[in-house]
């Protein structure tokens, strides 16, 4: 089956969830070849979750040892957090079928990727790597896909109407959707696998980012020492993955991702509840309700504003 998308004229239906058919080409050669270790480390997420913030909290607590947080030359401060964290599906496997060589990936390796669980390949499932998955209030999640998507279009795209692009939020038909199942299959892998898996809200992030910080360095193995501690190392990975922070960064605010969209599109707002100035009340009551009914049971909740 397949439907009208955002980006690309049509999106298909592939193992149960929504994509582009360069997205099924890359996931399928992953699937297909790659090899997990132990060691890897992956930032999954629903798409404008909050995985640019992720990555970059990742990775700066990850190789806090080789790049000091508040060395002038810190890589986060001259690269994008995609560059510095590929996804899977757009850079790794993104030349199609040609299977990457992985080998200059020094380990630990760190991964992004929107493949929702049940479509990674099973060798990461059955390994001891370590998923950390962000996901974000639903009316948010569509307010920013809404308005990314509208800026990175190409031009031969017409531009989406709020209503339209609701309802086919609301059917499930965008890129990696329904995001009800992408984040029911993270949530509930993180029940069964806490170790393996670890299920972030962007809302909880942003309520209390110390606390999710010291839980993120406890789950990758690398907590922070009392030393670290007494010497602000986690304020100073706040400051430099702040919102604030990275927008002003001439890499973000001049570079671009590939050949795809200018790295400034990734940094609009970054705040909880900007839905309200665009959803009417019958929009909201009927998100509502498609969240209510197919989280029910699962424990699963967001704040919205
Ligand atoms: P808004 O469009 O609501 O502003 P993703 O990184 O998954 O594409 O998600 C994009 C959303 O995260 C955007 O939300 C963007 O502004 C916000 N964002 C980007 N960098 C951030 C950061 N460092 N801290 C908090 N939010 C950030």
């Amino acid at each position: 089956p397949r439907e009208k998308g955002w980006r690309t004229p049509y999106i298909y239906l592939f193992q149960g969830f929504w994509c582009q058919p360069a997205e099924i080409q890359a996931i399928s050669t992953f699937q297909n070849h790659f090899q997990a270790k132990d060691s890897d480390v992956f930032v999954a997420t629903v798409p404008k979750s909050g995985t640019t913030w992720l990555k970059a909290l990742t990775f700066a607590i990850m190789n806090r040892q080789n790049h000091f947080i508040s060395s002038k030359n810190h890589p986060l401060l001259s690269f994008n957090p995609h560059d510095l964290v590929p996804f899977i599906e757009y850079t790794v496997y993104g030349k199609h079928d040609k299977v990457p060589d992985l080998s200059k990936f020094h380990e630990p390796r760190l991964f992004g990727t929107h493949i929702p669980f049940g479509s990674l390949p099973n060798s990461i499932r059955k390994s001891n790597c370590k998923i950390v998955y962000i996901c974000r209030n639903p009316f948010d999640t569509f307010i920013s896909s809404w308005m990314f998507v509208n800026k990175i279009k190409p031009p031969s795209m017409p531009t989406l109407k709020l209503e339209e692009a609701f309802e086919m939020y609301c059917n499930g038909s965008v890129g990696f959707g329904p995001v009800w199942n992408h984040m029911l299959g993270y949530w509930n892998e993180s029940k069964e696998r806490p170790k393996n898996v670890l299920f972030l809200k962007y809302e909880d992030l942003k309520e209390d980012v110390i606390f999710h910080l010291k839980k993120l360095a406890k789950f990758l193995d690398c907590p922070f020492t009392l030393k670290e501690e007494s010497e602000g190392v986690i304020e100073n990975i706040i400051k430099l993955c702040s919102f604030e922070k990275m927008k002003e960064l001439k890499v973000n605010k001049t570079g671009t991702f590939g050949r795809n969209f200018e790295n400034k599109f990734l940094f609009r707002k970054g705040e909880i509840g900007d839905w309200t100035n665009y959803l009417s009340s019958s929009m909201v009551e009927k998100l509502s309700k498609i969240f209510e009914e197919k989280l029910y049971g699962s424990g699963l909740k967001f704040r919205v504003k």
